[in-house]
């Protein structure tokens, strides 16, 4: 291995595997959290396009999301395009609450 390969390695092993196994201890999870961030960041534009609380957006029969990874994948998605600043941890704690209001998948 030529010792830019092993630079390579040394820069992922430092910057990218380590914080990620922080974030992974860190997930589990406050669903009350998950409330008060999805009310402040997210509730707003659902509301305005669905009415009321906005939450037909999960009830509709022809909602999208059908499984938690979905509903991870969305979470996540529409975190980043949002700018939420959240933490795998506070995307973690949405998507429970979500499951627990709306979705109840197993
Ligand atoms: C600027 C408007 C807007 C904001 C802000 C927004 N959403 Fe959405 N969201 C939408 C729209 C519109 C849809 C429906 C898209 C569709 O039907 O394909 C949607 C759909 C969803 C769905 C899927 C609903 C289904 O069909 O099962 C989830 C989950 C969701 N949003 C989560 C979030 C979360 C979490 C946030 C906050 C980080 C957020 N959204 C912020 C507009 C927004």
């Amino acid at each position: 291995m030529n010792t830019w390969k092993f630079r390579t390695i040394l820069f992922l092993a430092a910057f990218g595997v380590v914080p990620l196994a922080a974030a992974v201890v860190v997930v589990p999870v406050n669903p009350q959290n998950g409330e008060a961030l999805y009310e402040k960041n997210c509730m707003a534009c659902h509301a305005a396009k669905f009415g009321g609380d906005g939450s037909q957006i999960f009830t509709r029969s022809s909602r999208k999301v059908q499984n938690m990874t979905q509903l991870q994948a969305r979470v996540t998605a529409c975190s980043v395009n949002n700018n939420t600043g959240w933490f795998p941890s506070d995307e973690a704690s949405v998507v429970n609450w979500l499951n627990q209001q709306y979705y109840k998948f197993k």
